[in-house]
């Protein structure tokens, strides 16, 4: 009891000073902290300290396997013994009022709990899922995205995210692609920063506000053969020049927390690999917040074939610089008794523990546990309409017009009869995506909903097939509908009577996610069949896709005039959709990520290496880089998306200001010449043409969202410095060489508009 009311003096003094905690002098606020954190760990057992880096998933809910030891009672008794630190997927002011009660109250010293939650994509007003999020290329949209989440999270008892994921991968297999910004280093580093400021705002301890976790780290995107959880085996060029970038940017931005990832990197699990935790996270990089394990990694490195036991794998763990242990029941088990045994220095608990406080002040939980546990905020935030306004506005610029041949967009808003087909159209569930673990089920607009408000024309709607059979959900393997055709007549009916088709197809919204690693990237089950029979009767088709990674849709790209990639887009979705088609938002996204012709290009990605023999030296001749029965090229690139108007390039200059001003200008003049206003992505691609570690033919470097009346033009600059132009070498330095470089700017990484430049 003593001791509590001492903590209560330690935490109070820590909270007079917190006004001064986000003054100008962010040196002088840490150093507040530091002091109060030194002072609450100096009143810890060992034991408790061992607590504090200890985290146990909720009672109610599961992300993921349950251990067999893992009951709900022995998780009361450790919480109440104040040998847990956090929580993870207890949601709602009263749940998370609840676990705090016990940790407060019930613990000797009453450190408060942190709560965390995988808030991926939004809370209940969900947004589009990252990878579409990904393909507005707009910061300020998706940062206003994460700030809705945020904010409905922290109205909701939640204190820290998951999120963001910044898994750079080229595998359209994995099916946490959804959950990423797709292939590219570049955009992926400006969407982790987005992501980050949206989530933790300028005030950790606000109650708008939640920390941040940049994860997986680190190469959890390059499971071999795109199936989850593989093993990854990488190169230092590629881990330094593609998988870095958006974690140093997510650092850079003060992310909170880091998770590490369930993958072995060349050989060493990432929870249990020093080198990326010890040495370049917490050294290279000097990063001072804490890294929570994924869950149940810790014990994962015993069938990884890491460590012997349980013991031995909570030995690497913290020797590597995990910090907080998820849901494996280990650190909990055996550090103290390492400690004892001299096996592991206390110093290291010491350092990790520093860390886990560190955050519990920052989010203000010493100042008030309950800050985030306020019922009526917790009315008033979630759901609001201007949430859904936001999430609205960002669905409708994740969306990708990849083809609109004859002019079929946008759709005339009268006198015209509209055949809607497929399931997906009037789904109300997938368009939530797949991490949406706090929404309400079947709370999406539908594409039906949407289009049902332009009632001047005629819309008929017939499901033409179901994608999947039977319930859905987070955690268990979807069935698609592989032979049931029943519904195709009446499809077939509707669209002879149409002027125009729209039909809406693709993945049900948990085909993606964790877990959901594909070997077929096809349009799922009978819905090609449904494509091509509607098509015989009608051509006049847009094909609408709700996916979560790239398809192979060879067929209709080639056959179908218009195709509008639009992901899942959340709980806005139909609206998004329907304003698009009806042209009240002319489209503006642009892939993030390169979509196949076949799955045998996996991985496929724009900014690939040139190899000696990139081009064919005569017809016929097999000896340079191909496939014999396919093309290298994507299906669709990086960066591709049409407008309903048109961009026209032209003018690019170069002014070499290198080394005198160590910058390179680059100029280009962009017109609008269609009938519409618009808006477009500019995109600067450069390639170093030999260098000491070779570069990829292509790297974006530059982006610029520009918005053009119909017939206005303008000129787009863009500043290339060492940052843009450097590499990281194979030992992990920045370098910037001397040599030739081309530049490429235009509206996709397919622009041949170049000029040249040479750093000397
Ligand atoms: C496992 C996932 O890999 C991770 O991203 C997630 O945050 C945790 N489960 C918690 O649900």
């Amino acid at each position: 009891m003593k001791l509590k009311l001492f903590l209560l003096i330690v935490v109070l003094t820590a909270c007079n000073q917190s006004s001064s905690i986000h003054t100008n002098d962010e040196n002088q606020a840490s150093s507040h902290i530091d002091r109060r954190v030194d002072s609450v760990l100096s009143l810890m057992t060992l034991s408790e300290k061992i607590g504090q880096m200890n985290q146990y998933n909720g009672f109610w809910d599961v992300t993921g396997p349950v251990p067999a030891e893992g009951d709900a009672a022995k998780k009361y008794d450790h919480l109440k013994k104040g040998l847990v630190g956090s929580m993870l997927n207890i949601k709602g002011v009263e749940e998370v009022r609840r676990v705090q009660k016990i940790a407060v109250e019930e613990t000797r010293l009453g450190i408060p709990l942190i709560i965390g939650f995988d808030c991926i994509h939004g809370y209940k007003t969900i947004s589009p899922i990252p990878l579409a999020e990904a393909a507005s290329w707009d910061m300020e949209a998706i940062r206003k995205s994460a700030e809705v989440a945020a904010a409905e999270t922290a109205a909701s008892g939640i204190n820290w995210t998951f999120a963001p994921m910044v898994d750079v991968s080229r595998d359209a297999r994995w099916g946490r692609v959804m959950e990423g910004a797709g292939e590219d280093p570049y955009l992926g580093s400006k969407i982790a920063v987005a992501r980050v400021k949206g989530f933790q705002g300028e005030d950790l301890s606000a109650t708008n506000t939640i920390a941040a976790c940049a994860k997986h780290f680190a190469g959890y995107g390059f499971s071999e053969s795109g199936k989850d959880y593989n093993t990854v085996d990488v190169g230092t060029s590629t881990l330094y020049n593609t998988i870095f970038p958006p974690f140093i940017a997510a650092k850079e931005a003060g992310v909170a927390t880091f998770m590490n990832a369930f993958n072995e990197l060349n050989g060493v699990p990432a929870t249990g690999n020093k080198f990326l935790q010890r040495d370049v996270l917490k050294g290279d990089w000097d990063y001072n917040g804490f890294v929570v394990s994924d869950w149940g990694s810790i014990a994962e490195m015993i069938p990884h074939g890491y460590a012997e036991n349980g013991r031995d794998a909570a030995l690497k763990a913290i020797h590597a610089g995990s910090d907080m242990d998820m849901e494996s029941y280990l650190y909990v088990a055996e550090l103290e008794s390492l400690v004892e045994n001299k096996k592991v220095d206390v110093a290291l608990i010491d350092d990790a523990v520093r860390r886990i406080l560190k955050l519990k002040f920052e989010l203000g939980l010493f100042d008030d546990p309950y800050k985030y546990c306020d019922l009526e905020r917790e009315k008033s935030v979630v759901n609001s309409k201007e949430n859904h306004d936001i999430v609205l506005d960002v669905a409708r610029k994740s969306i990708v017009l990849l083809k609109n041949e004859g002019q079929l967009l946008p759709l005339k808003k009268e006198g015209q009869k509209i055949a809607l087909i497929g399931a997906l159209a009037a789904d109300k569930n997938s368009p939530l995506g797949s991490w949406r673990l706090a929404a309400e089920d079947n709370s999406a607009i539908s594409v039906l909903e949407g289009m049902q408000r332009y009632p001047a024309n005629e819309l008929m709607y017939a499901k033409g097939a179901d994608v999947t059979i039977g319930e859905t959900a987070f955690i268990s393997e979807v069935t698609i509908n592989t032979n049931d055709k029943s519904g195709f007549q009446e499809a077939l009916n509707i669209a002879k009577k149409a002027d125009k088709v729209v039909m809406v197809l693709g993945e049900n919204g948990f085909q993606t996610g964790e877990g959901r690693s594909l070997a077929n990237l096809d349009l799922p089950g009978v819905q090609q069949e449904l494509l091509e029979a509607v098509f015989k009767v009608n051509p006049n088709i847009v094909l609408v896709l709700n996916n979560g990674r790239p398809l192979t849709i060879n067929w209709a790209a080639e056959h179908i005039p218009a195709i509008v990639e639009a992901w899942h887009l959340g709980s806005e979705s139909g609206h998004a959709i329907a304003q698009v088609l009806y042209g009240d938002y002319n489209p503006s996204g642009k892939l993030p990520m390169s979509f196949p012709k076949s799955v045998g290009q996996i991985p496929l990605y724009y900014n690939h290496k040139n190899t000696g023999r990139p081009s064919i030296p005569e017809p016929g001749l097999v000896f340079w880089s191909h496939y014999g029965d396919e093309s290298n090229d994507p299906l669709y690139a990086f960066g591709h998306g049409l407008s309903y108007t048109h961009f026209d390039y032209s003018n690019l200059q170069i002014e070499n200001n290198y080394p005198s001003k160590k910058s390179i200008t680059v100029k280009v003049d962009l017109h609008n010449s269609g009938n519409y206003d618009g808006k477009e992505v500019v995109q600067l691609y450069l390639h170093d043409l030999f260098a000491s570690v070779t570069r990829p033919v292509k790297e974006l470097k530059g982006l610029e969202m520009v918005s053009l009346a119909k017939g206005e033009s303008k000129t787009v600059e863009f500043v290339l410095t060492d940052k843009e132009l450097g590499f990281f070498d194979n030992e992990g330095a920045w370098v910037i060489e001397e040599g030739k470089f081309e530049v490429f700017v235009g509206g996709s990484s397919q622009t041949t508009n170049m000029a040249a430049f040479e750093i000397k």
